[in-house]
């Protein structure tokens, strides 16, 4: 509970380390959001090696970033096609693939972490790489909902680590929250601030606290929706129909949950009803859980609330 009430004051850096310039990033999770953090930062000059578990999934990572580079191109070069091809060469020239993420981590500037929702898993992999990466490094994670304190409390670098938090597709969408957490040094939070900025999007401040500022008014909004068609109170395509139209969201709340991926909401209900369970906003549903149990995931593997070509 304390974690819901906690109050930020910035620490001041222990170390020698000031102000990073990040140019060399090592991005880790290769899924959606992962792909999405290593496209914008390769098109706005970074270099950026993208670390997953195996070469197959990177190998689709990397198709994925070209298909969307693809996107883009076809409307920012509209009527300069050769131009739209030569930009989309010149950035996957910047992405690098690896499966080494030791090695890695010893060349780059900011270590950013986009893999599964899990606490113990983004633990132990961070407490591995703060024993090789330099010491300038600065780590970060683009958890949706989990604590930055308690993730970065199995490292030593408590200074140089923070949340960066991006928005589905990367691509498209403008924000990234930046999370201090009350270790977390200035020097390091205006690394990060700069670095949101060098990749062309609007940073706000978020103080270590669950959801940050999107997620904790999105979530629960996600979750309401769910429980108005469990209680039979509308159709998932009314319910999506009714917030598109009557309250213009680009998505109705079933549409979004599938393309963040249930797996993910599911991840995020269940940490914080852990950590709050009386609260109703956080209470679970059971159509989420039987269809996450069933693999159902959403858009990302084929079908969730709905069926995807
Ligand atoms: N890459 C590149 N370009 C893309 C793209 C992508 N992944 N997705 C969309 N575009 C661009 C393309 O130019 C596309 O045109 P083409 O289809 O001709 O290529 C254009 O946008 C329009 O796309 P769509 O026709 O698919 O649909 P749209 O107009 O509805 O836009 C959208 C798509 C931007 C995703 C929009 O529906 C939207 O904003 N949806 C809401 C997304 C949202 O709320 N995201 C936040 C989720 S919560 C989160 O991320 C935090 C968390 O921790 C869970
Ligand atoms: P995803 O399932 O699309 O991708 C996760 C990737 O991480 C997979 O490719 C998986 O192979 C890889 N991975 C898992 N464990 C790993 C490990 N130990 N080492 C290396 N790679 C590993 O998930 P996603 O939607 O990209 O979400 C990733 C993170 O970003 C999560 O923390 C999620 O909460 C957060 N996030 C998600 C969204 C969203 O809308 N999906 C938005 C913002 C933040």
């Amino acid at each position: 509970m304390a974690f819901f009430t906690q109050q930020v004051i910035r620490g001041f850096s222990s170390s020698a380390v000031r102000n990073v310039v990040i140019k060399n990033v090592m991005i880790i999770g290769g899924g959606q959001m992962g792909a999405g953090i290593a496209q914008v930062a390769a098109a706005t000059g970074h270099s950026v090696t993208l670390v997953d578990m195996s070469e197959d999934i990177l190998k689709k990572s990397v198709k994925g970033i070209e298909g969307s580079l693809k996107r883009v191109v076809k409307k920012k070069f509209a009527d300069k096609p050769e131009a739209g091809e030569e930009f989309v060469q010149k950035v996957l020239q910047k992405v690098s693939i690896s499966t080494d993420v030791e090695a890695t981590a010893q060349g780059s500037d900011l270590v950013l972490e986009a893999i599964i929702e899990n606490l113990k898993i983004k633990q132990d992999l961070f407490g591995r790489l703060d024993k090789r990466a330099p010491a300038h490094t600065i780590f970060a994670s683009n958890t949706s909902s989990l604590p930055i304190t308690d993730i970065a409390s199995s490292t030593s670098r408590l200074d140089r680590f923070g949340g960066l938090h991006f928005f589905n597709p990367v691509p498209m969408m403008k924000l990234v929250e930046v999370i201090g957490t009350s270790a977390t040094s200035q020097d390091t939070f205006d690394s990060l601030l700069n670095f949101t900025k060098a990749l062309g999007k609007t940073p706000v401040s978020c103080k270590d606290t669950p959801g940050f500022i999107v997620n904790r008014l999105l979530v629960p909004y996600m979750l309401e929706a769910l429980r108005l068609h469990e209680k039979g109170h509308g159709s998932k395509e009314d319910i999506d129909i009714a917030m598109k139209l009557g309250a213009g969201y680009p998505m109705g709340p079933f549409e979004l949950c599938d393309y963040v991926g249930l797996d993910t909401i599911k991840f995020i209900i269940d940490g914080w009803c852990a950590l709050d369970p009386g609260n109703p906003l956080f209470a679970p549903s059971e159509m989420l859980n039987k269809l996450v149990a069933e693999g159902k995931f959403g858009k990302k593997n084929g079908e969730g609330f709905y069926k995807y070509k």
